[in-house]
């Protein structure tokens, strides 16, 4: 679609990070932003920080993991700015679950999946059936991860689940939205190829209590910061991908009607074919089995 100022994007998990870089670059084309975030402080930083910037900006606090609040958010864009043509469902967190799957603890699945996977659905019923409606262009653009949405990774597989769950969504919604020859597009956003600074090492800063953890955790939350070191004194590389490069890929994306938003990378490349050659060859995914040592 052709991006126009004037028009509404509606950015989740839009406090930091990625969705702070998207509503930011939305901003500079001349966009109108919907900032949502549970995160109250940080979101009306993110909002003062745009607005200084010159952009106009309506923030709501919101967890996209409960339905009436997005359908409140919903309700706030179009009774604000009368229209919403870019929706990004990009709220996520990570699950910190930890151990093999049978030890995990229910409640890690619980708020993984209201955040990441029933988020992205909330989002789709209250601002698709309007956009549509509306009958002008739009775009929905959903964040999975290469973690889960090309293949997982078994430390972190509560969170790859949800991922997945994301990409399939996607590929669902394009397909609904073909059929109905809707003039709303969809995409789905790996960011990437590399690590990202953002504050997904801390996603348990936001964890509501109805999904607190009931045991005490075996080992501490590892920072970005802490695991970086690690990594370093291991004399292993470590790249990062700007946060603003990503959202330069959405926009892109949004603009050419891409559906996979998923930069080019050697790893995640040889990801695919390595999944990919293992379905078709009806062999088992031994691209999994160097995790499972650790
Ligand atoms: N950082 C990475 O390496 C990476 C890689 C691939 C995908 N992603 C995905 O990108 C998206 C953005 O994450 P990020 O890396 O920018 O992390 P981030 O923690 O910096 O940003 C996520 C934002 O979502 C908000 N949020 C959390 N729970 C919420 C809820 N229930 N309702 C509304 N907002 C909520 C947080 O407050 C935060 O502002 C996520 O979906 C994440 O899974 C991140």
């Amino acid at each position: 679609m052709e991006l126009r100022v004037g028009q509404v994007a509606v950015v989740t998990g839009a406090a930091s990070g990625i969705g702070f870089a998207m509503a930011r670059r939305f901003a500079a084309e001349g966009l109108k932003v919907v900032l949502a975030d549970v995160e109250e402080a940080a979101l009306e930083k993110a909002a003062a920080d745009l607005r200084a910037e010159g952009a106009e900006v309506h923030a709501r606090v919101v967890d996209v993991g409960v339905r009436e609040q997005v359908l409140e958010l919903a309700e706030a864009a179009y009774g604000t700015y009368g229209a919403v043509h870019v929706l990004c469902n990009n709220a996520g967190v990570g699950s910190g679950a930890e151990g093999r799957m049978w030890e995990h603890e229910p409640n890690d699945w619980q708020w993984a999946f209201a955040v990441n996977v029933w988020g992205v659905f909330h989002g789709i019923q209250a601002f698709v059936p309007r956009m549509l409606a509306g009958g002008e262009p739009g775009h929905v653009v959903n964040t999975s991860s290469g973690d889960g949405g090309i293949a997982p990774l078994p430390t972190a597989s509560v969170y790859a689940v949800t991922k997945a769950a994301v990409v399939t969504m996607t590929e669902s919604l394009y397909a609904h939205l073909k059929a109905e020859h809707a003039r709303v597009g969809a995409s789905v956003l790996f960011p990437g190829p590399h690590m990202l600074r953002t504050g997904l090492w801390e996603s348990h800063r936001n964890r509501p209590a109805r999904y607190a953890k009931q045991k005490p955790r075996r080992t501490p939350y590892r920072t970005l910061g802490q695991w970086e070191a690690a990594m370093r004194e291991a004399g292993r590389e470590v790249r990062f991908t700007p946060v603003e490069e990503v959202a330069e890929l959405v926009v892109d994306g949004v603009r050419a009607d891409r559906f996979w938003l998923l930069p080019a990378g050697e790893h995640s490349d040889a990801q695919i074919r390595a999944r990919s050659r293992s379905m078709l060859d009806r062999a088992n995914p031994s691209y999994l089995e160097h995790f499972i040592l650790d």
